[in-house]
């Protein structure tokens, strides 16, 4: 008796998000070993506590494919691109990591509401909630950069924007604390 309960097509594009939430971990670690070299310990340890959720994501999603009884695909990571060449570029790619990463998202909740799958349809709004939580935090964050002066932000800026960032690391919830009900 087969009880796998995802079709090819969702199956399949599970993988290729779980996959891609590897990936967007392995950008904010090294992001966050680029922030740490550069000298800001506040926004190394916001990035590097952002790389842990991202790899939540990624677990999230393998546990849900074997919860429906289908096959989880572990491939190869992409490498993330060139580190950034400013904080400012930092934040604005990650903000642009996170818009395409949502769009992704989207893609696998379409297809799930083609398919008339609702329980993966169900369990992908978990993760269109999250991508507004990330964008804001991504868009509030590049605001308040580009207020204290963006790419020309003084080195007294630059220090407290790094103080604030220490704080803001905590204010991220870990993704196996939440759930579709209290997201
Ligand atoms: Fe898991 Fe930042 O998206």
């Amino acid at each position: 008796m087969n009880t796998n309960r995802l079709s090819k097509t969702i199956e399949t594009a599970l993988n290729i998000q779980m996959t891609k939430e590897a990936h967007a971990s392995q950008i904010y670690l090294a992001y966050a070993a680029w922030a740490g070299n550069q000298g800001f310990a506040g926004i190394a340890n916001f990035l590097f506590k952002h790389a842990h959720e991202e790899r939540n994501h990624m677990m999230k999603i393998l546990e849900y494919i074997l919860k429906r009884g289908a096959e989880v695909d572990v491939t190869a990571v992409p490498a993330p691109k060139e580190n950034p060449v400013s904080l400012f570029k930092c934040f604005e790619k990650i903000f642009e990591h996170e818009v395409d990463n949502t769009k992704a998202v989207y893609k696998v909740a379409k297809l799930s509401h083609e398919e008339e799958d609702w329980a993966t349809w169900n369990f992908m709004q978990w993760f269109v909630n999250e991508q507004v939580e990330e964008e804001t935090l991504a868009m509030n964050l590049l605001d308040k950069m580009k207020i204290a002066g963006g790419e020309k932000m003084s080195s007294n800026a630059l220090y407290s924007f790094d103080r604030d960032m220490e704080k803001t690391s905590g204010e991220v919830e870990a993704a196996q604390d939440v759930t579709t009900v209290n997201p």
